[in-house]
């Protein structure tokens, strides 16, 4: 396998093209080479300017149908970005979770180890489990994960990720690399609830609704759990470097699984609540005092019985730079702001102004 990126007979295969990551991943692809986009998801909302783009192929499908499946594994490469990945649909909807989160995966990579593309898989920095609050550095081949109780189904979601991993390394004649992310945020970040989704979003749009709305932030169990947020153009610096690195060939690409994220982005959530706050004073031009204070909540009332949390989650960032040079750049505050100003920018009516 040659993957040149000016050789335009290569189509890629992006599951779940239309999401946060896919959207931006898409881009990159149509800007950086001449490859085409085999794109499948079950809407492309985000993705309305590439639509009729003539080296785009969209699918609205999902890894259910065991035809869809087979057809994607006809390409070369094979990024799998589909998943339910926001905590909230954890507890309530544990069974659903799992068939997206391993169920799904292993149909595509037992159809991908038979046509023999190159499977990237998007697993989760989940998988690291119930960190401690002094947890080091979570590193790829050494770290043990810990999980809560089967009543705390909070782990619904990293468990599947976790069985998924090893039914791809376990699967002979599988070309993988599994993908980690540590807290990816950007613009087109999961959804406004009410406007463009349901429930609840993860903390970076969940803190732009609120702050857009006028209302407190809430501090899930006070807000001490700690997150490296990572931007997102990083993500897809790192998938570039993925495959600019021997074509899933070289020694160090396949069979490995890569934390990706930015260990110099830690923040506990209580903090990122009042960078966001000034973050979004700035972006408003009003003083920080006039919004609401953040409110502390508790993680069972908030998110319903058996959340449950990583309270530290440090990725160990060594492999990634050495086997492919990769080191994430985004700072935090430049990846909030241009989240959040996106996120005015995108939904503000101006109701809450
Ligand atoms: C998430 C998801 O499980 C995965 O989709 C994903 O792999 C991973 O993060 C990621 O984005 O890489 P988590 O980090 O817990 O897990 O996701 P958030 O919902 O963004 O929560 C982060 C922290 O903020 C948690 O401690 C949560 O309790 C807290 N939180 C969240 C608040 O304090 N307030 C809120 O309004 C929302």
């Amino acid at each position: 396998m040659n993957l040149r990126f000016d050789d335009n007979s290569i189509t890629v295969a992006i599951v779940g093209c239309g999401g946060f990551i896919g959207s931006h991943l898409l881009d990159a692809v149509l800007e950086r080479t001449r490859w085409r986009v085999f794109g499948v998801d079950l809407d492309f909302y985000r993705l309305q300017h590439r639509l009729n783009d003539e080296r785009c192929e969209f699918l609205c499908a999902d890894l259910a149908e065991p035809v869809v499946v087979e057809r994607i594994a006809q390409f070369p490469l094979v990024v799998n970005l589909a998943a339910i990945c926001t905590p909230s649909r954890y507890m309530g909807e544990a069974c659903e979770v799992i068939r997206s989160n391993y169920d799904h995966p292993a149909a595509l990579a037992t159809a991908c180890a038979k046509s023999g593309s190159w499977l990237v898989h998007f697993s989760t920095s989940e998988i690291y489990g119930r960190t401690a609050p002094d947890s080091g550095e979570l590193e790829e081949d050494s770290t043990p994960a810990v999980f809560g109780p089967v009543t705390a189904s909070r782990w619904s979601y990293a468990t599947a990720k976790l069985l998924a991993e090893r039914f791809i390394a376990g699967l002979p004649d599988l070309k993988w690399t599994v993908v980690r992310p540590f807290n990816f945020v950007g613009p087109y970040m999961d959804f406004m609830p009410g406007v463009d989704g349901e429930g609840i979003p993860r903390v970076l749009a969940n803190f732009s609704t609120a702050l857009l709305r006028g209302e407190p932030l809430k501090l899930v169990n006070g807000g001490k759990a700690k997150r490296c947020f990572t931007s997102v153009h990083d993500a897809v610096d790192f998938l570039f470097a993925l495959f600019a690195a021997g074509s899933g060939t070289a020694p160090g690409v396949l069979s490995q699984a890569f934390n990706v994220g930015n260990s110099e982005n830690e923040v506990t959530i209580a903090e990122l609540a009042g960078k966001m706050r000034s973050i979004f004073a700035k972006v408003r031009g009003v003083d920080v005092s006039t919004l609401p204070e953040p409110q502390v909540v508790s993680g069972v009332e908030y998110y319903g019985a058996g959340y449950d949390d990583s309270m530290r989650r440090m990725p160990s960032v060594a492999k990634a730079q050495r086997l492919l040079g990769f080191k994430a750049r985004f700072p935090l505050e430049v990846a909030l702001e241009e989240s959040l100003s996106w996120f005015v920018k995108h939904y503000d009516t101006g109701a809450s102004s």
